[in-house]
């Protein structure tokens, strides 16, 4: 079968079986390979990618749902060849340690500072926030889909109050 995306702005055909996910699609047919397969099984966030602008685990989504949506992965920030201010806060932070997450973290964390700036409550403050910074027990709560088996989290989490700023 085939599926139309787009992916980080450009336009991409995809030709799968079925049961190929997104995040299959992503790394094996489009050679994407930001965006990294950890459990495969939707718990450690490694696969996070942005669909329509919300954060969604690929290994958990089917390819063939996804036609027409735009894809954003972690090769589709900032410009090319620079970082972005949130990737410049997770080097500047030293937000990561081997850094096989570090995709799947910094995707979520940009469409998490966005839910923030739009008030989505978080299960801490459970009031609407509307605005960033957040407070570390916040953004811990918010980033909590995401893990980071060398337990960098403080670093993470620093990262991303700074990108906030
Ligand atoms: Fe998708 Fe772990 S690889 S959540």
């Amino acid at each position: 079968m085939k599926t139309d995306l787009t992916v980080n702005g450009e336009a991409r055909q995809v030709e799968h079986e079925s049961r190929t996910t997104l995040l299959d699609a992503l790394r094996d047919h489009l050679d994407l390979t930001g965006t990294k397969k950890g459990c495969d099984h939707g718990q450690c966030g490694a696969c996070t990618v942005l669909v329509n602008g919300r954060r969604v685990n690929s290994c958990l989504s089917l390819a063939a749902m996804h036609d027409g949506d735009e894809i954003t992965t972690i090769e589709g920030l900032g410009e090319p060849g620079a970082l972005n201010t949130l990737q410049e806060a997770f080097v500047n932070k030293d937000g990561y340690q081997c850094g096989y997450c570090t995709p799947g973290q910094i995707m979520s964390a940009t469409a998490m500072l966005e839910e923030a700036r739009d008030g989505a409550p978080s299960h801490v403050s459970e009031t609407l926030t509307g605005s960033v910074p957040l407070t570390d027990a916040e953004i811990a709560e918010r980033m909590s889909g995401n893990l980071c088996r060398c337990s960098a989290y403080p670093f993470i989490r620093e990262a991303i109050a700074m990108s906030a700023e």
